[in-house]
């Protein structure tokens, strides 16, 4: 028999994330070689692989045969669930795997864990990358966002196929070497903590304009296909006016309003949020994003609540508040209120990112973030040219609020903001993800803070001193002694 041509690259773990790259890296005329433990996934691949386009895909049965299958250096994909299933993967394949082979873990994997696999690895002579992989089960087939950190010479390797792989947009494909170590992951977690914000904001937008402003699903889907087409144009407004017109199959209206309000999660957001903690960054959007999906599991005990406190006397003041509504003033207010509040939450989410590159010597570079981020992955948006240009005017940047042109956006729609986390206040429709942007920017860019006080309070009862503001040096004051003199 004749010996197979040797493929270009492989990819071990196909479940729906991983059968889609792998087409899409055939389709793109790379030669590749799917494994997975159990055979009919790889069956399944082969047929998907004919099916799509007589893609040059081959199918292996074992670890072994897989790795001699794929020319060296060789370059070897894993997608299989994060964790323990990956250095199975990895002691799997590594068996037969020779120095200067590379693997790439494509999952959503812990950096710290992506760490430790590299001098694993080195170990064995080989090179490693922890790739962040944005875009869904859609992405992966037709170009998502890559983020790959760790070895500078694994991404060399494999350069080609990744930016062709990619989504593209006008700037380049949607993937960047991201730096060393975990980075690559740490930025894709980031990369879920923005998306956390971003869809609390928009539940957040939909439920002001149906409760406070009585729009209807049909509205509601018109209403976000006009902001689609201008500063908010991105995949998950785009999505969400797809979401308003589907029709209950098994009864009266649309689906969204049969929908049990209880939110999934897989631990990304939970990650950022802790690291912004770590690190002493405030991200109070994410976080606030993050706390609604854990109030939404308490289904029961909420609907405990909403009786209980409507026992005790609790009156809704929704029904008020929405008669003196002027409605097309109240979307035009969301609108603004949305695009306010997701600046704040991308400044959040950025600032975690400097620190956290500064703390590794990453050395980040946020606009390539920014762009790479422009196609292929969940948030997506137009917007992110407007980041992407703020870092490459400043690369410092201290935040995204003090960008000259991010400060003006602001400082423009600063009063339709208010307007809309009053109402909802007033009307008693909890909006944490706009209100924490708000009172994050309020607290941002105010010169003098009531600090103070609690430093005066820290010193008294814990004599931790402070400083002053008009001499240099750490104070301690007898605040008790002094306060009860007698006269
Ligand atoms: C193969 O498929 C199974 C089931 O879909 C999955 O649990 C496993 O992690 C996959 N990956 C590998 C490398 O075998």
């Amino acid at each position: 028999m004749e010996a197979a041509a040797l493929s270009r690259i492989g990819l071990a773990g196909l479940a729906v994330m991983g059968q889609n790259l792998a087409l899409n890296v055939a389709e793109k005329g790379f030669p590749i070689s799917v494994y997975n433990r159990t055979t009919s996934k790889v069956d399944e691949t082969l047929d998907r692989a004919h099916n799509e386009g007589q893609l040059p895909l081959t199918g292996h049965y074992t670890p072994r045969d897989f790795v001699l299958s794929i020319q060296k250096p060789r370059s070897v994909i894993i997608l299989v669930k994060a964790g323990a299933p990956v250095d199975q993967t990895i002691e799997a394949l590594a068996a037969h795997m020779e120095p200067g082979d590379t693997i790439i873990d494509g999952g959503n994997e812990w950096y710290e864990n992506t760490e430790r696999r590299i001098v694993e690895a080195e170990n064995r002579g080989l090179l490693y990358l922890g790739m962040g992989v944005s875009g869904g089960e859609e992405g992966a087939r037709n170009g998502p966002s890559l983020m790959p950190g760790g070895s500078y010479e694994a991404y060399n390797n494999i350069k080609d196929i990744v930016e062709k792989v990619a989504a593209q947009v006008e700037d380049g494909p949607c993937v960047t070497y991201i730096g060393e170590g975990g980075s690559g992951n740490f930025v894709k977690m980031v990369h879920n903590g923005i998306e956390y914000g971003d869809m609390q904001l928009i539940s957040e937008a939909y439920d002001v304009l149906k409760n406070v402003g009585g729009l209807s699903n049909t509205e509601l889907a018109e209403i976000f296909d006009e902001w689609n087409r201008g500063e908010l144009e991105s995949f998950l407004i785009e999505i969400t006016a797809d979401i308003f017109k589907v029709k209950d199959e098994h009864g009266e209206g649309e689906l969204v309003d049969k929908i049990l309000d209880k939110t999934g999660m897989k631990g990304t957001g939970k990650w950022t949020v802790q690291q912004a903690a770590e690190l002493s960054v405030a991200a109070p959007t994410i976080a606030a994003s993050l706390d609604c999906r854990y109030l939404s599991g308490l289904k029961d005990e909420r609907e405990d609540a909403a009786r209980i406190l409507a026992a005790a006397g609790l009156k809704e003041e929704v029904g008020t508040v929405r008669s003196g509504i002027d409605k097309k003033r109240l979307i035009d207010d969301v609108r603004q209120a949305l695009y306010a509040s997701k600046i704040c939450s991308y400044a959040q989410g950025m600032n975690l990112l400097r620190v956290k590159s500064s703390e590794k010597n990453w050395n980040l570079d946020f606009g390539e973030l920014a762009r790479i981020w422009k196609g292929g992955c969940i948030i997506r948006a137009v917007f992110l040219d407007r980041i992407k240009k703020a870092y490459q005017r400043n690369p410092n940047l201290a935040s995204l609020l003090v960008d000259p042109d991010f400060a003006k956006e602001m400082v423009q729609r600063q009063a339709a903001w208010r307007r809309v986390v009053g109402l909802a206040i007033s009307a008693g429709i909890s909006t944490p993800g706009m209100c924490a942007s708000l009172t994050y920017f309020d607290t941002y860019r105010r010169a003098r803070l009531p600090a103070n006080l609690v430093q005066a309070q820290r010193d008294l009862f814990g004599a931790h001193t402070y400083e002053r503001i008009d001499r240099e040096g750490a104070f301690h004051t007898e605040w008790t002694k002094l306060a009860r003199k007698k006269a």
